[in-house]
């Protein structure tokens, strides 16, 4: 059965952290992989996810099992989360919501109930996009298309083209997928006034917008980072939604996530539960409770809730200082090029516009890790390695 098989490519991103590891190298700095890391480089277990296991352990009665949906409890508190409480609560019949395993299950299930529902359907992507967003979706045999999305010149978004190639070649019934926030690898978001843009884009033309939210509060802040995503939320008649609580609540390897579908009419909503459960139970039956459970213990306690607000904030002010500091240590040391688009991109990510021949040399000389596209995670920055990285890319920049 297995003998025709050949070793395939590892994924770029979980290869490079292999990699890393590897490495001995005293100074070796990380860049790669999205994963947040304080000034000591480490990726922390947050104090509020901390209190809450303590809680759990203390409280818990039952490991059974939880059904698909997951917990009635985490959906309401994420729903909230996303949307507001406000909004929440006026699309709640609309709603069919999952707890997923992270949001790669989110974005799995969500391309399996396409796949059910649309079988024609297309599915726009960004130029870039996540690279584990082509296996994640393609998997479910969904035809993918791309949008142009980053404009390497200004560091912003090639907003007209992208509408003009979608004006031309979406159909009504394709999925439009877009990053609530933080766009990985690239850092540069859509302007409020451009999700108001693609809202009547997709209320004029039937594409159904596709959220992928996984940097929520990484941002400008957690309400802040999805006014985009609510005011299409609210206008639009059909969506799905899927959010991540591995980045913001640190909860990686607990496999947390949900899955939101909007259906144009509560009388649908029954319906598309049902598909959305069955397609679910098909797949992996139900997801790990453990994530979610802390995640709901902290959002429905007060203080766990402010604890989690303030770290998260913490790590998002990081990031910008982080920001500030590149592009002023790059500046500092005469390099002849302009990175101040850093500092106006969002969340952990920038490309930093290099080729992958000086991606190699800066592994090879200095031993600072960064994806083959030059795309850094700014949070593996930290006061002790700053000087060391700036210096690396200046060497290689100027030569
Ligand atoms: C990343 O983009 O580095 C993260 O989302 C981690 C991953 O799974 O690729």
């Amino acid at each position: 059965m297995f003998e025709h098989l050949q070793a395939k490519p590892a994924d770029p991103i979980l290869r490079l952290m292999q990699e890393f590891r590897e490495d001995s190298h005293p100074l070796k700095v990380d860049l790669g992989v999205g994963v947040y890391k304080d000034e000591q480089g480490r990726t922390p277990l947050m104090q509020a996810v901390d209190r809450a296991q303590r809680i759990l352990v203390e409280s818990e009665l039952t490991k059974s099992y939880i059904g698909p949906p997951g917990s009635p409890l985490f959906n309401e508190q994420i729903t909230r989360l996303v949307l507001g409480a406000g909004l929440a609560a006026r699309l709640q019949d609309r709603l069919a919501v999952a707890q997923t395993p992270g949001g790669c299950g989110a974005l799995r299930m969500a391309a399996e109930l396409i796949k059910s529902c649309q079988p024609e359907a297309r599915v726009w992507v960004s130029d870039p996009t996540w690279a584990n967003h082509v296996p994640l979706l393609g998997g479910a045999v969904l035809p993918l298309e791309t949008y142009p999305y980053y404009d390497a010149e200004t560091g912003g978004v090639r907003f007209d083209a992208m509408l003009a190639t979608l004006e031309k070649s979406a159909r009504a019934g394709d999925l439009l997928l877009l990053h609530g926030c933080c766009h990985n690898p690239s850092g540069a978001d859509l302007s409020n006034q451009q999700w108001q843009v693609i809202t009547e884009f997709c209320l004029r033309t039937g594409v159904v917008p596709f959220i992928d939210l996984a940097y929520q509060g990484l941002g400008q802040g957690l309400d802040e980072d999805a006014q985009g995503v609510r005011y299409l939320f609210d206008s639009v008649p059909e969506a799905l939604l899927t959010s991540s609580c591995s980045k913001n609540f640190g909860l990686y390897r607990e496999r947390t996530g949900a899955l939101l579908v909007l259906s144009a009419k509560a009388q649908q909503t029954q319906a598309t539960a049902s598909e959305l459960f069955t397609t679910i139970r098909s797949h992996y039956s139900m997801p790990p409770a453990h994530g979610a459970a802390v995640v709901e213990t902290i959002l429905m306690h007060t203080q766990l809730d402010e604890l989690w607000r303030d770290e998260l904030n913490g790590m998002r002010t990081r990031i910008q200082y982080l920001r500030q500091q590149l592009n002023q240590g790059l500046q500092a040391r005469g390099v002849d090029r302009d990175f101040s688009f850093i500092e106006r991109q969002q969340g952990m990510f920038s490309f930093l516009g290099i080729s992958p021949e000086q991606v190699k040399q800066l592994r090879k000389d200095f031993s600072i890790y960064m994806v083959e596209s030059s795309r850094i995670n700014l949070a593996g920055l930290s006061a002790q390695n700053l000087d060391y990285v700036c210096d690396g890319l200046a060497s290689i920049l100027k030569e």
